[in-house]
């Protein structure tokens, strides 16, 4: 179980994100929405250890996490960063073999890197060549493989689906749900896309201007017709 309780965080002096609490249960799915700029970035990167909170508590299982990001990973809580990043001058392979090297102690899912390419067949395909010739969609599935490879019981996931095709996004939704489902990793997802969070997530943390302002499930929220003017109406 990770427990976020009461995180204040500012990159200056003025608090970026205020007042965040926030549990996500063993195995649960959770989605963290909110327009541009609202801090969902920022909270997964506190959760990593990227960045300190000034104050509050992040615990998983009741315990504190190290303070130091290599520490929290080894743990098992792995981030995607947004953007999916590739050093330009490795091969898929090799990224893949980076993450074998990263990987952690205390962790959930342990994929080999075989069993990976069986997961993701374009990456199979193209083992040797260098990822900076991946488009940005193929760099999501990437940098998915290269996690799952490091082991993980918590994975976040910041904006998974940012510059996927339809079609790309569908596959990758349903197998972050099929990761989910078969490994048990906890999941929390930050998406700009709410309705394909929506739809593969257990519960849903709504984000604006730093503050989290309401949760539920994706009935509930669905429910609410002030929380879908705001921020599920496309
Ligand atoms: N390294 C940084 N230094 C200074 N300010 C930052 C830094 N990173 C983010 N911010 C600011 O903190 C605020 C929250 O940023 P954050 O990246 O968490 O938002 P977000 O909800 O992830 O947005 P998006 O959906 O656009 O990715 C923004 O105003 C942003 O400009
Ligand atoms: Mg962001």
């Amino acid at each position: 179980m990770l427990t976020v309780t009461d995180v204040e965080f500012g990159y200056g002096s003025a608090p970026t994100v205020s007042g965040i609490s926030l549990q996500v249960a063993q195995g649960e799915r959770v989605a963290i929405i909110g327009g541009n700029g609202a801090g969902k970035s920022t909270v997964l990167k506190l959760i990593a250890g990227l960045e300190q909170a000034w104050s509050g508590q992040i615990c998983v299982d009741g315990a504190a996490l190290p303070e130091h990001a290599h520490a929290i990973a080894r743990r098992g809580v792995r981030m995607a960063p947004q953007g999916h990043p590739v050093f330009n001058s490795l091969t898929i392979h090799e990224h893949l073999l980076l993450g074998l090297d990263l990987r952690g102690t205390d962790v959930r899912t342990k994929v080999s890197v075989d069993e990976a390419y069986g997961m993701f067949p374009r990456l199979a395909e193209r083992a040797q060549t260098l990822a900076s010739s991946l488009s940005g969609g193929e760099r999501a599935f990437l940098g998915l493989a290269q996690v799952l490879v490091a082991g993980c019981s918590i994975l976040l996931l910041d904006e998974p689906s940012a510059g996927l095709a339809p079609a790309a996004m569908k596959e990758l939704f349903a197998l972050l749900y099929r990761i989910g489902a078969e490994t048990g990793v906890t999941m929390l997802i930050v998406e700009q896309n709410a309705t394909a969070a929506m739809e593969i997530c257990d519960r849903i943390y709504v984000m604006s201007e730093g503050r989290i302002v309401a949760s539920g499930t994706p009935t509930e929220l669905s429910a609410s017709d002030d929380i879908v003017a705001a921020y599920l109406s496309f």
